[in-house]
């Protein structure tokens, strides 16, 4: 499937339900076996990519005029159905996936409604493509809990970023909105949204000889297959639910990149984490210690083979301890472990992960060090 169309400009006068033949077929028999079986798996949600659009007579231009007319979808205020290709001033509005998107105006919401099982911990992980402002940014929200993502830098050349979010159920239903809370002079402007999937996420288990959870990052958001640019994790506070269990995100409006090995050089398993925000973004973890006695932090660092090139480093903090890890990349994959000892001062240790520096891809994206397989344990 081709993800970036970069078709001649289309007019969306004839944005009808049949803009997206093929597909169409296909996500009918998805979309039916979803509403069967009830509670939401993992994957695309219903209507997730949106190839399934408004009745011709729905729309005014690209405008959704009724609240319910994108299938599945529940809209307020200025909403656009988009196709691939669409001209905006200079900008061909390219679709990640399939040929539709929508796009928000100032203040406008989309949500659905999704069936979930109580007391599960979900990631929600969607492409976002920012379009007049600088700083858009989004409300992500699901039932009472809400958070802001900043979507002001974008990681890829193609414009799209994947995000996640995640919750915890406390009911068996909850409304997944999100929202534009941008006010630009231009109502056309705001982000454009496509592709939105759900995945349960697992309490990582305490791996046998790791005093850390989720040490190996294989358990977080979904990353779809066919996407090459892995899926950026916004930052939290210490309440939120993170959708990379066991570890927070600390930053202002920066983000850490989950990459897989699909797509990417990762030192072990299926999954790790890219530090695209050098200084700026902290990956970070609490784990109980006993004060005085001496445990051994080690990891593994190396590059994503996404093209990433040069002196790299990542600096590790717990307690008193630094480990700085120099990691020299020539954005073709590898990666060293290194490690170091450390004494707890406290009850609880604060594990804290940082790239040294910023670094740009040859196309003008953020990128930097890929790190796995954090490790603590106790000495004698
Ligand atoms: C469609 O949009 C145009 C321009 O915004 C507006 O003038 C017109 O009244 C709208 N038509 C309908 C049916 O709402
Ligand atoms: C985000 O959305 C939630 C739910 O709709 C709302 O309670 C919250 O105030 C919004 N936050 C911002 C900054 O718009
Ligand atoms: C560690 O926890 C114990 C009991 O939970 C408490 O009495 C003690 O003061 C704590 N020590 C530190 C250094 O926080």
């Amino acid at each position: 499937m081709q993800l970036i169309r970069r078709e001649p400009q289309t007019s969306m006068a004839g944005g009808t339900r049949s803009r997206c033949p093929v597909l169409l077929l296909l996500l009918l028999g998805v979309t039916t076996a979803r509403l069967a079986s009830g509670v939401v798996t993992d994957g695309l949600l219903p209507n997730g990519n949106f190839e399934l659009g408004p009745a011709k007579s729905d729309l005014n231009g690209t405008r959704v005029m009724n609240q319910n007319s994108v299938p599945n979808w529940e809209i307020f205020g200025f909403v656009e159905y988009i196709g691939s290709g669409q001209k905006q001033d200079d900008m061909i509005l390219a679709v990640p996936e399939g040929a539709c998107a929508v796009r928000l105006g100032n203040d406008a919401t989309i949500r659905q409604k999704l069936e979930v099982i109580r007391k599960t911990t979900y990631s929600i992980t969607f492409c976002a493509a920012r379009t007049c402002a600088q700083a858009e940014r989004l409300n992500v929200s699901v039932a009472a809990e809400s958070g802001v993502l900043p979507i002001q830098t974008v990681y890829t050349s193609s414009g799209w970023d994947s995000y996640a979010y995640a919750f915890r159920a406390r009911h068996s239903t909850a409304w997944f909105s999100i929202h534009n809370p941008g006010h630009e002079d231009n109502p056309a402007c705001g982000p454009l949204i496509d592709f939105i999937a759900i995945k349960a996420l697992n309490p990582p288990p305490l791996a046998q000889g790791n005093m850390l959870r989720n040490g190996d990052f294989e358990e977080g958001p979904f990353i779809f297959p066919d996407t090459a640019w892995g899926v950026l994790v916004p930052p939290m506070s210490e309440d939120d639910v993170s959708p990379l269990p066991g570890w927070m995100v600390m930053s202002d409006t920066k983000v850490v990149k989950y990459v897989d090995a699909a797509h990417h050089a990762v030192p072990r398993g299926a999954r790790a984490v890219e530090l695209v925000a050098g200084r700026e973004a902290a990956l970070v973890q609490d784990v109980r210690t006993v004060p005085g006695r001496r445990y051994r932090l080690s990891l593994s660092v190396g590059d994503a083979a996404n093209g990433c090139e040069g002196p790299m480093a990542v600096e590790a903090y717990a307690a008193r301890a630094t480990l700085r890890t120099t990691y020299e990349s020539l954005g073709k994959g590898g990666s060293r472990r290194a490690a170091v000892e450390f004494e707890a001062t406290a009850n609880l240790t604060r594990v804290v992960l940082q790239s040294y520096n910023h670094h740009m891809k040859p196309d003008g994206t953020l990128c930097g060090p890929v790190v796995d397989d954090v490790s603590l344990v106790g000495l004698r």
